[in-house]
């Protein structure tokens, strides 16, 4: 078993953060509801334990409070925010409202730099503030170890029992020298070691998958998305050719990607890859069909009809291979005044029905996305598959308005190859969460040579975003957009006017349809 550190969550929106922050420092960290049992944390054997921010107070009446057997585990504490204001209700400190509010940047001081948590940091540091409470009797035993402007026990120790509170958030990046003291905590507190690392992960991962699968047979559904391409890579190099990995193309993907995934996946990993060529079948499925919501419904039905004749084509499998990320099984914390519990994709509906009788394989269960992008790299996948943007679903078929037709789908691809290929060569492509090309059902009069024309509009779409559910637009250098719509209007027949989306999510969204 990884050495690991627990995170009790109490609803804050940062607790995956400490998480991340603490995998940073190349140490396990599992995230679990705030009630659960001392035993059953005690059964993991933790190295020690983080108590994660959240929205309530102590004393209201229904406040999310911890088993209190968890503070006689004998294993290190670090109480962050929220957490420092349990360390004193349940230790013999007190708790009150405070008199201002402390939100936001704030200069903690620290006044015992021989606290272990501010080894080799300054005494002065930048911290990040966001609460209502504070501390106004230290629990027993404690000692104050830095200040801040409004509140006098904004770091505290108890050096005997190894139990620390934060008022302050260390996790985000907003308190600079934060990972530093988490660092502090789970090496020199904790004594951890640095032991998690991908290389060290992927050993492990195939003997898990080895175990797991034996001589039985596995596949997967290949969408050319990073997490279901580290699995299958990663799920290879565990079983190699009792793998087979299904690719449909539904005739909505951008220029070259089924190119790419037969090339890297056929060619250079030599998966067994069934590539199922189903772009007859939707496009005619979309035909005359314009409303955005019908058109992702046929889409997701027909999808699940050819995966499910590819499975049976592709002969007995006892597994299911899926590209799950930890976000998605984290128990989620249901406390009134979490924003986290509201944040929850709309698009991450159903998956495969249940008539398909398989045992699940998930990989990537226990990662974070930016771990699943290491893992890509350790397995040897390339950048455009590592780094590639997020793309949904029902494909270009959400970026051609209106009706799809075959046509349509020819001049956007090549529209938005253009795009990508400009925002490559000028190194923006992977700094930005998304840029692409919309087909808009608009035609104007143009003039090229001396010829009159009435064709398409194109829209150009560029957002930075952290997850998706917000969204703004880049503002674009006006060079780039100039030899983006020269290009476009040039070598793309039948598009004779490009425009720049303005709009951030919300109001929009990132996808037209
Ligand atoms: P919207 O358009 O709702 O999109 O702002 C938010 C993010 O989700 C992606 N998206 C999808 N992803 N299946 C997916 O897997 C879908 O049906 C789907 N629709 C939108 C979109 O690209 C953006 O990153």
């Amino acid at each position: 078993m990884n050495e690991q550190i627990v995170i009790l969550d109490f609803g804050s929106q940062y607790t995956q953060v400490i998480a991340r922050r603490v995998r940073e420092c190349r140490v396990y960290s599992t995230i679990l509801p705030f009630h659960t049992p001392a035993a059953k944390i005690d059964a993991l054997a933790p190295s020690g334990l983080i108590l994660s921010g959240g929205p309530s107070s102590v004393y209201e009446p229904e406040a999310p409070l911890p088993d209190p057997a968890i503070f006689n585990l004998d294993i290190p504490i670090l109480g962050i925010c929220y957490g420092v204001q349990l360390l004193g209700h349940f230790l013999g400190g007190k708790v009150e409202p405070g008199q201002k509010r402390e939100y936001g940047k704030g200069t903690l001081t620290v006044c015992d730099p021989a606290c272990v948590l501010f080894r080799k940091l300054p005494t002065q540091l930048q911290v990040w503030n966001s609460h209502g409470d504070k501390l106004t009797r230290l629990p027993k035993g404690f000692r104050p170890v830095a200040t801040s402007d409004n509140a006098p026990f904004a770091a505290i120790e108890h050096r005997a029992r190894k139990f620390f509170g934060l008022q302050f958030h260390p996790e985000v990046a907003h308190t600079p020298r934060g990972k530093e003291i988490l660092s502090n905590f789970v090496h020199e507190v904790c004594g951890c070691g640095r032991d998690w690392t991908m290389r060290h992960y992927v050993d492990q991962a195939v003997e898990e998958i080895r175990a797991r699968v034996g001589k039985e047979h596995v596949i997967l559904g290949l969408s050319g998305g990073v997490d279901s391409s580290v699995a299958a890579a990663l799920i290879h190099k565990a079983i190699g050719s009792q793998l087979t990995a299904i690719f449909v193309n539904n005739g909505l993907l951008r220029a070259r990607e089924p190119e790419v995934v037969r090339e890297v996946f056929g060619r250079n990993f030599h998966v067994k890859l069934q590539y199922e060529d189903a772009t007859r079948l939707f496009l005619s499925r979309l035909k005359g069909v314009v409303e955005p919501e019908k058109k992702r419904k046929i889409i997701g039905r027909t999808f699940i009809e050819v995966f499910e004749a590819a499975t049976k084509r592709a002969g007995k499998a006892r597994f299911l291979a899926q590209g799950t990320l930890y976000p998605d099984v984290i128990e989620s914390v249901p406390i009134a005044g979490n924003p986290a519990a509201l944040i929850k994709s709309h698009h991450n509906v159903g998956g495969l029905p249940k008539r398909m009788k398989f045992e699940l394989v998930e990989p990537l269960r226990c990662l974070f996305k930016d771990e699943v992008r290491q893992l890509g790299k350790e397995l040897g996948l390339p950048d455009e598959i590592v780094w590639r943007q997020p793309f949904p679903g029902p494909g270009l078929a959400v970026r051609c308005l209106g009706e799809v037709t075959a046509e349509k789908l020819k001049v956007l691809r090549r529209a938005d190859a253009i795009v990508v290929e400009e925002m490559k060569a000028c190194g923006l492509y992977y700094k930005t969460w998304q840029t692409f090309a919309v087909l808009l059902p608009v035609r104007s009069v143009g003039v090229q040579g001396d010829e009159r024309t009435y064709d398409w509009t194109l829209a150009i779409r560029a957002v930075e975003s952290q997850d998706g559910m917000t969204a703004d637009w880049v503002k674009l250098p006006y060079d780039l957009l100039e030899k983006i719509s020269l290009r476009i209007t040039n070598e793309v027949k039948g598009l004779n006017r490009v425009v720049f989306d303005l709009t951030s999510k919300p109001p929009g969204t990132i996808e037209w349809e």
